[in-house]
């Protein structure tokens, strides 16, 4: 791990690589699925922490989903934003408020390419939660064009040292 730039110390328990082997994947449209997932939010010195996630499938271990992005604090205060491309041809732009062991975001914009499939994600909200030291969960909920906002992923990481 590089240095670590004094704005981003209050939420730096969430820096490292973050395994999980227990994602479960549900939608009121689709059939229920689970998965595993590496996700990394890595300090380079900057303002600003770097975040890369990948997902494939639990028993055919394909890949599934990518996503790239960048966490930023506002100095001095509890709000972050997170800037985040996902492979699928969407960018979200989520902001929110962070403490000692919640970060919990909401778009306040989403992007998607013209020939990206429907139905369209028009909300997205994201809760990541340290239980302990080394072990957090997240959930992730969203809006469709034709459904409300519903959890779409779940999964429970271990911190994973390189
Ligand atoms: C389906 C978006 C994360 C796997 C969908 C759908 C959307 C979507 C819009 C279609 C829903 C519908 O047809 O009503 C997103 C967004 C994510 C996300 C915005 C992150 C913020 C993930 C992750 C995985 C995943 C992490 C797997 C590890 C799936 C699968 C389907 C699906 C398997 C069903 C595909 C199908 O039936 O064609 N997702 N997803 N998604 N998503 Fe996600």
């Amino acid at each position: 791990p590089g240095p670590i730039h004094d704005s981003i110390k209050p939420i730096s328990w969430i820096l490292g690589k973050w395994v999980s082997d227990s994602g479960t994947g549900t939608y009121p449209t689709i059939e229920a699925f689970s998965y595993c997932e590496e996700i990394v939010f890595e300090s380079c010195g900057q303002p600003t922490i770097n975040y890369y996630a990948r997902s494939w499938h639990t028993q055919k271990k394909h890949p599934m989903h990518f996503e790239s992005g960048f966490l930023k604090i506002n100095p001095g205060t509890n709000r972050a934003a997170f800037v985040v491309a996902h492979n699928f041809g969407l960018t979200s732009l989520e902001e929110g408020d962070f403490d000692e062991s919640n970060l919990t975001l909401k778009s306040s914009n989403i992007s998607r390419m013209e020939f990206d499939k429907e139905p369209s994600v028009t909300s997205l909200e994201r809760h990541f939660i340290l239980m302990k030291e080394n072990i957090m969960k997240q959930h992730v909920s969203m809006q469709t064009s034709n459904t409300p906002i519903t959890t779409h992923t779940s999964a429970t990481y271990r911190r994973v040292i390189d």
